[in-house]
């Protein structure tokens, strides 16, 4: 349905697409100060060696524009070193400002208008968008059950009936922790070659199951991964995002974005993330303890609940989510509202942080349930 804002009757119309669209919302305001369990970032923030190299910036770097090899060959070797392989070499990584802006800018280089856009639901918000901008048709398989199972059988039906231009799978899962197996994916991408299949593995430290150590890009060219410092690193404010493919695929997503969008800030302090690769093992370890201890107090105090991949769960109050969110903040912890979410509305989506703020977290939940009783 056409939706145009009444009110831009005088001012000058974008393009039909972006009139029309619904953007990506979130409430990212005023969460200074607070435990932040709302946006699965790293809660506990950088490697200080992040933090020694920032302050080390010295001014002739700033005045001068950025550069992105070194650091494309840092990350390349990083996941050369974690795979044990050297079949990754600078030409495969594309530096961006954030995931987000890979997404972005691979809808801008190949989301014909009018071509399917495939995806899951509910998956994370900005896929949409980003395919509305382009004036792209959008099918949605929803994830099965109250397990949420991967829907591989309607996925690889609408791959074949569709022929989609673009396929997003997020794996694991935002918000459902859904894990699809890499060598499904890799099939996938096989039978399908003319679609590009986009792999979202920002919550793959958490417990997923990377492509990475099984793909060959060079047969399998259709195939692209995400990669970001926002949520393994503590890196969310300075916005770097990878996306790891075929050489040719990564120039043609490459091409769409300026010649400086990443700033110097976020190149030095990946450098020094990537460099300090045991801080972000530890924080991983921190947050995977923590989780089990969140999934036996769960079944403990029998809350509705839905705990997979990820840093990140669902939880079904009993009382009004929105009631129990509200006295949450209060409390000083932010934690996401599901509401309208296809399937998971009613839950809140929590993120896991260290042992200690999960605690805290269900300490301030019981309060809630118990004040709204
Ligand atoms: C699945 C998924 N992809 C991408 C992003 C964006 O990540 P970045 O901070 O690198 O832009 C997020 C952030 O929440 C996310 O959950």
């Amino acid at each position: 349905m056409q939706h145009l804002n009444p009110l831009s009757k005088d001012i000058p119309r974008a393009r039909l697409e972006i009139e029309r669209m619904n953007p990506y919302s979130a409430p990212l305001e005023g969460r200074r100060n607070l435990l932040r369990l709302d946006f699965n970032e790293n809660t506990i923030g950088p490697s200080p060696k992040v933090i020694e190299a920032i302050r080390n910036i010295t001014s002739k770097e700033i005045a001068i524009y950025p550069e992105y090899r070194g650091l494309k060959e840092a990350f390349a070797a990083s996941l050369n070193s974690s795979l044990h392989s050297n079949s990754l070499t600078f030409n495969h990584i594309g530096i961006f400002n954030g995931v987000d802006a890979a997404i972005h800018s691979i809808f801008y280089a190949y989301g014909d208008r009018g071509k399917t856009f495939l995806t899951t639901k509910p998956t994370f918000g900005y896929y949409n968008p980003c395919a509305n901008m382009q004036g792209m048709k959008i099918t949605e398989i929803p994830y099965e059950g109250r397990s949420f199972r991967f829907p591989l059988q309607q996925i690889s039906l609408a791959l074949q009936n569709l022929n989609p231009k673009i396929l997003i799978i997020c794996n694991p899962n935002n918000p459902t922790g859904t894990n699809l197996d890499a060598k499904r994916i890799i099939q996938l991408a096989h039978e399908s070659p003319q679609t590009l299949i986009v792999i979202d593995e920002l919550y793959e430290a958490f417990l997923g199951d990377s492509i990475l150590p099984i793909v060959n890009f060079d047969n399998t060219p259709n195939l692209v991964v995400l990669r970001s410092l926002s949520k393994t690193s503590g890196l969310a404010g300075l916005r770097i995002g990878f996306a790891i493919g075929n050489p040719e695929v990564i120039d043609r997503i490459t091409r769409v974005t300026g010649p400086y969008d990443i700033n110097s800030f976020a190149v030095t302090a990946a450098f020094a993330a990537i460099d300090d690769q045991v801080y972000i093992d530890k924080y991983v370890a921190e947050v995977l303890k923590a989780r089990l201890w969140v999934k036996k107090e769960m079944s403990k105090e029998k809350i509705e609940h839905h705990l997979d991949s990820g840093n990140y769960f669902l939880l079904w109050p009993k009382q009004s989510p929105t009631a129990i969110e509200d006295h949450l903040k209060k409390s000083g912890i932010l934690v996401r509202n599901m509401k309208n979410k296809y399937s998971i509305d009613g839950s809140l989506r929590v993120s896991i942080g260290t042992t200690d703020q999960m605690k805290l977290f269900f300490k301030m939940y019981k309060n809630a349930v118990k004040s709204l009783h």
